[in-house]
């Protein structure tokens, strides 16, 4: 049943009240609440902990750093570079957090230090022409000497190094964010690296003494979950967040970092070495899945139930297209989609114990007028896999102010959902 009070679950709003959790977020994560919520359903339904969670879309690790303030061991997987070196940074905050004055001293030396020009040489064309609209010459120097710094580092001090410089980007960029995708056109007063610095320091230490008592028992792994297997019969709660339909193209938001670290030197890179090995969510992803044969073969992974109800949903799409060559090819996302994250449940259902549980929030979507019930399909295919007792909830609704123009034909407002089924 709808219940307003928690419609802030599916949202990261709380995670800057939280140590840990404020160490780098971002608006495509749910609260901590909401794991908490999750594990505590489950200890009382069941009359013990669950022994371990797995979230195969990790993000900023959400799910696996409440895992660890209960002391329950957990895994997340996360295929965007830069998440996973965050998520990697916060699952293990008790060592982590042992690192930050040491190289805040090494940060604070090289910034008082007489300026190195040319490191902006060394970045690609796309790269340096990218991020010299996103910050002023002199601090994109000195954060590229700050960069080389955190790159003689090892271990845990280098994933703190990095997470320590990614979250004084946010605060010494012009750009504004939109969502999290950095606008170069609009801009916003920076901080200078100092108080950047200082920020970003006090950030990491607030919670001091209950971080480095909360032992970590999280394992983070770079990897795509749609071909990740796990044990069998392993975890007994997996709580996850995927990319919605048509929503964050999650290679794209993080271009800066992408291109700032060196993940990437051109647009083409961002796609061949990160995009194309993420779930399919947007359209500027259909590259390995567009031609006719892909497409039929995914199509055909898909239980027929399912089939019954986006069959003619895609043929709608295909003829909007047809009709005019300028629309997006929205037709070509639904059976990879689909497809993909069945692949994703099926490696959930075969590591869940037997009484094990799966939590999934996610979001509907609409194309030009026409809905997308994507959670339906999402529970369709969880009970055609084998799970059982499948329900839906509405968490949220995302209301008019969500949609976008080309939604605005659509009589029903987009929500976002929780998806529950057991395994046995
Ligand atoms: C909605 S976000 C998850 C947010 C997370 N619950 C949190 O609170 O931080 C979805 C994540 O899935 C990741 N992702 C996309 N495709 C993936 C894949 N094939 N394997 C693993 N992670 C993937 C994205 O990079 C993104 O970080």
């Amino acid at each position: 049943m709808y219940n307003e009070a928690k419609a802030y679950l599916p949202t990261a709003i709380t995670s800057d009240n939280y140590p840990v959790h404020k160490w780098f977020n971002f608006v495509a994560g749910y609260s901590p609440e909401y794991v908490r919520m999750v594990i505590n359903d489950y200890a009382k339904k069941n009359s013990r902990m669950p022994q371990k969670i797995y979230d195969p879309f990790a993000g900023c690790a959400t799910t696996c750093v409440v895992a660890n303030e209960y002391n329950i061991p957990s895994l997340g997987v996360e295929r965007n570079p830069f998440f996973y070196k965050i998520g990697y940074t916060k699952a293990n905050a008790d060592t982590a957090i042992k690192e930050v004055s040491v190289i805040c001293a090494d940060f604070k030396n090289a910034i008082t230090m007489p300026f190195v020009e040319g490191n902006i040489s060394k970045l690609s064309s796309s790269a340096q022409t990218f991020l010299l609209k996103l910050f002023d010459s002199t601090i994109l120097e000195k954060l590229l000497e700050l960069r080389y710094i955190v790159e003689t580092y090892s271990g845990i001090r280098y994933y703190m190094g990095f997470t320590l410089l990614s979250k004084m980007m946010e605060y010494v960029t012009t750009a504004k964010i939109d969502g999290i995708y950095r606008v170069p056109t609009s801009s916003k007063r920076a901080m200078d690296l100092f108080s950047a610095l200082t920020r970003a320091e006090n950030t990491m230490l607030d919670g001091f003494n209950s971080i480095i008592s909360t032992k970590s028992k999280s394992t983070i792994v770079f990897d795509s979950s749609i071909t990740y297997e796990l044990i069998p019969e392993s975890v007994d709660l997996v709580v996850f967040s995927p990319p919605y339909l048509n929503n964050f193209d999650f290679a794209e938001m993080t271009r800066m970092q992408l291109y700032f670290w060196g993940e990437a030197s051109s647009w083409g890179d961002i796609s061949e070495k990160h995009r194309n090995h993420m779930l399919v969510n947007t359209t500027t992803a259909l590259k390995n899945v567009r031609a006719d044969s892909q497409q039929m073969i995914l199509r055909n992974s898909l239980p027929n139930d399912v089939l019954d109800q986006i069959d003619p949903i895609v043929e709608q799409l295909k003829l909007i297209r047809k009709n005019d060559h300028k629309k997006k090819n929205y037709d070509l996302l639904i059976y990879p989609y689909l497809s993909q994250m069945r692949d994703v449940l099926i490696h959930c259902y075969n590591a869940l114990t037997s009484n094990g549980e799966v939590h999934i929030v996610l979001s509907d979507a609409a194309f030009y007028g026409i809905h997308i019930s994507t959670e339906k399909y999402i529970q369709m295919l969880l009970n055609s896999i084998g799970f059982k007792s499948s329900r839906i909830e509405l968490m949220r609704s995302r209301g008019d102010r969500w949609l976008l123009d080309k939604r605005k034909q659509t009589s029903k407002k987009l929500g976002e959902y929780e998806i529950v089924a057991q395994k046995g």
